[in-house]
């Protein structure tokens, strides 16, 4: 049986749903050695800012039950050094690739970066991330306040063309109105979610296990969180969707497109089995033949309740 795992996210089409998530796969070339880069639908690079960043202090990442904490704080090599070293490997791939950006200093940071990237015919789409939670202003972050989030992305509407992406933090009372803002300013689709805000204690030191105390907790264990999210957005806004949190396997990553993603990503479980993205689009062609449909695009919103 023929089957088609084509999806669009606004005018960037997809061979298929499955990318890898920001911060989980590097600058893809980590992950050569393992797998054919070329089937993923897209690629989504570490976030970088406009100035090399070192990051938070070690200890930045430890295991907790069914995920892990991280706080990382945006370590990168800053936009000059991302185009110059890392964006050449990622140009060969001729798959979609997905520039994450973040700023330090909203919101001229993000019109510089987005400026320079748009540029670039390589660079298929940007993802704006405003929603990590180990880099806070003073004023929390920008994806913690609808107004806030409109601002910026009508401000980087302006000066680019290109298919924008926000990404939303799970750290808030209503993702449906953060989305509904970014849609309104202009956003071509949402990724949720970002880590969720977290701590974890090492009781014979009573210390944090991570040096900057609070991080940000991924994996299986925020999966159902995730997955409510998706399904609240989905019925807030028309924009696709970008689903992550915790996806393991087909049916983890189905659960997503069922309640609304066009797409989903693949984020710690990068680090237990880097095939595992490359597993799970096996996973949905053998689901989509087993239940006899044969355009993934069926399935997306397709929850029955
Ligand atoms: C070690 C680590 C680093 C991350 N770095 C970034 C980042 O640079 N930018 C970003 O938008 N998200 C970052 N994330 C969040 C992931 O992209 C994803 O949204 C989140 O981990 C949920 O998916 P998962 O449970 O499948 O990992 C990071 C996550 C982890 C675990």
């Amino acid at each position: 049986m023929k089957t088609n795992l084509s999806v669009e996210l606004g005018k960037l089409k997809l061979n298929n749903p499955v990318m890898v998530a920001s911060g989980t796969f590097g600058y893809a070339e980590e992950f050569r050695d393992f797998m054919d880069l070329k089937k993923l639908g897209a690629i989504v690079t570490k976030t970088i800012t406009l100035k090399p960043r070192k990051g938070n202090p070690s200890p930045r990442t430890c295991e907790t039950t069914g995920g892990m904490l991280n706080s990382i704080g945006l370590e990168n090599p800053g936009l000059e050094n991302f185009i110059k070293d890392k964006l050449p490997f990622l140009k060969k791939l001729s798959i979609p690739i997905i520039i994450s950006v973040a700023s330090e200093e909203e919101p001229e940071e993000f019109l510089e970066l987005v400026s320079r990237l748009n540029k670039i015919a390589e660079v298929a789409a940007i993802e704006l991330n405003i929603s990590c939670p180990n880099v806070q202003g003073k004023d929390g972050l920008i994806a913690q306040d609808p107004e806030s989030t409109y601002r910026i992305v009508q401000e980087v509407r302006k000066i680019t063309d290109k298919t924008l992406i926000t990404k939303l933090s799970p750290n808030v009372t209503s993702i449906g109105k953060v989305a509904k803002s970014a849609e309104e300013a202009g956003s071509d689709a949402v990724s949720l979610i970002n880590t969720l805000s977290g701590m974890s204690i090492d009781v014979q030191r009573r210390k944090p296990k991570i040096a900057s105390g609070v991080a940000g907790l991924s994996g299986p264990a925020i999966r159902p969180v995730a997955v409510r999210m998706v399904w609240e957005v989905f019925k807030k806004v028309k924009i696709p969707i970008i689903g992550m949190g915790g996806i393991m396997d087909a049916d983890s990553a189905l659960e997503f497109i069922i309640v609304g993603a066009s797409a989903v990503s693949v984020g710690t479980a990068n680090f237990i089995n880097p095939k595992t993205s490359l597993e799970i689009l096996s996973g949905l062609k053998e689901y989509l033949i087993r239940n006899k449909i044969t355009e993934i695009k069926e399935l997306i919103g397709s929850l029955k309740v």
